[in-house]
């Protein structure tokens, strides 16, 4: 029996996330799944292409004011999906905010976790929370070089920014992985407690993404395969 499974994939620009979530939703479409497969941003977010070059903290906070927007609308058609029994696949979902932008926003908080604290109170109307989180975890020279063969580098990609943003996806994972299954929810303090928002988090999977693809994607199938 299927319980709720919400896969977020996540990862820097090149990491594969894209090929890797449709073979994904192949692969699981084979074993007889309804499987949904959606990206963020949304088909509706017009990204400032000048706020997107930028890479200080006002900016940041304004592309987040915009990302945190259309997750919020996202979340409701993925919740649907989720309450109709289908697998959710989101290529990118709360963490590429927590990365792209938190990395931008984070000496203006005491901790990262109350940084991670400020963006999930942020985040509260968000009506879907994902069940698993797969990074894919990949050097951004690597990266980049995957995304020059394709041609089409976009404003957030610069090697410097790209190596801050994976530094900081570890980081922020590090933070939740620690919390799950249970947080530290006795101790009550904002700045050594990640807030239980995201309280049907059961695994954070970090894949190292730079493996050749057919492995990669058997390990994610193995990452979600006991949730399912
Ligand atoms: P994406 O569509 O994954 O990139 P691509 O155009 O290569 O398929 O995402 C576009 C960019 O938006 C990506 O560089 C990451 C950035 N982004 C954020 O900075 N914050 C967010 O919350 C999201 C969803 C994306």
């Amino acid at each position: 029996m299927k319980h709720l499974t919400f896969i977020a994939m996540e990862g820097i620009d090149g990491s594969g996330k894209t090929t890797v979530s449709r073979k994904l939703k192949s692969l699981l479409t084979e074993k007889g799944y309804k499987v949904f497969l959606t990206e963020e941003p949304t088909g509706s977010l017009k990204v400032d292409p000048v706020l997107a070059e930028k890479r200080d903290a006002e900016s940041a906070y304004k592309l987040l004011m915009s990302f945190t927007e259309d997750r919020i609308k996202h979340s409701r058609i993925i919740k649907e999906k989720l309450d109709a029994g289908e697998i959710v696949i989101s290529d990118r979902y709360f963490l590429s905010s927590a990365a792209y932008q938190g990395v931008l926003l984070k000496d203006l908080y005491s901790s990262n976790t109350e940084l991670l604290n400020f963006l999930l109170t942020l985040s509260s109307p968000i009506e879907a929370w994902p069940d698993i989180v797969i990074l894919l975890d990949i050097d951004p020279d690597l990266s980049l070089e995957r995304i020059k063969a394709r041609s089409d580098i976009s404003k957030f990609e610069d090697s410097r920014y790209l190596k801050k943003v994976r530094d900081f996806y570890l980081a922020l994972s590090e933070i939740l992985s620690s919390r799950v299954p249970r947080y530290n929810v006795q101790s009550g303090s904002d700045h050594d407690t990640v807030r239980p928002f995201w309280n049907n988090l059961k695994k954070i999977e970090i894949i190292d993404s730079s493996i050749r693809r057919k492995y990669l994607l058997s390990r994610c199938v193995s990452a979600v395969e006991d949730m399912l």
